[in-house]
């Protein structure tokens, strides 16, 4: 599951040079901590800041998200969205949708976010826009799924990225101790290693974050 791969000590010292939370994030990261099994799911706030610094860069008009969880990363990439662009969240847990959506109103986002309860894979074809951007954060043994799923949906130029790619460092042990879930990360790794119609950089940033471009269809 979900780990910090860096010393503690690197990790709190990049967390205060990084731009401090804004109190809707503080406050969902702190009630995803006190009240939600798994808080280690939610991005956080170095991750997070991340995630809206490349939506910032890129400027969206439509974002995919695959793994609503919380809501903590999709009010980050939401911040980055074009005027008038729009998030479509997809996640399987319908537990968590009314308090993913009163944090997207103290974010002042309720607007540009759809909330998305079932299966991806079956939501996926459902949703019919081009996106400029994809966050897979979901189901580790379905990324291959995700992303042959959204190709198609996202434009030359568009980027696709995906959280928890090494793993908790998992991916670099060998073969017989990977859990299934690492294999599965290393098999998406792998993957898009071969797909010569993108570019790609792994960023050892949290548990690992893949970031794709494509550059032909
Ligand atoms: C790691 S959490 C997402 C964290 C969130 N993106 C964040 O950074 O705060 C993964 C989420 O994927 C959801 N999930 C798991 N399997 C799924 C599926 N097949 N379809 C849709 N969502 C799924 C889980 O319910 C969980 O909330």
């Amino acid at each position: 599951m979900t780990q910090v791969l860096l010393p503690a000590a690197i990790d709190n010292y990049a967390e205060t040079y990084t731009t401090a939370e804004s109190e809707a994030l503080a406050q969902l990261n702190r009630e995803t901590h006190l009240k939600i099994e798994l808080p280690v799911m939610l991005s956080g706030k170095l991750q997070g800041t991340l995630l809206q610094m490349i939506s910032c860069m890129i400027k969206p008009r439509c974002v995919l998200e695959i793994g609503t969880y919380t809501g903590y990363s999709a009010i980050c990439l939401a911040k980055g969205l074009a005027q008038g662009g729009h998030l479509h969240t997809i996640d399987i847990n319908e537990e968590l949708q009314d308090m993913c959506f009163r944090y997207f109103c103290k974010a002042g986002l309720e607007n540009n976010i759809t909330q998305h309860i079932g299966k991806a894979a079956e939501i996926i074809p459902n949703i019919n826009e081009q996106f400029d951007l994809v966050f897979i954060d979901a189901d580790k043994q379905n990324y291959h799924l995700y992303y042959d799923m959204v190709f198609d949906k996202v434009p030359v130029g568009g980027f696709i990225l995906a959280d928890n790619v090494l793993y908790n460092g998992e991916v670099v042990w060998p073969d017989a101790e990977q859990s299934k879930n690492a294999k599965a990360m290393h098999a998406y790794n792998e993957k898009i290693k071969a797909d010569k119609r993108v570019e790609h950089i792994l960023l050892p940033v949290r548990d690992g974050l893949m970031l794709v471009r494509k550059i032909e269809n």
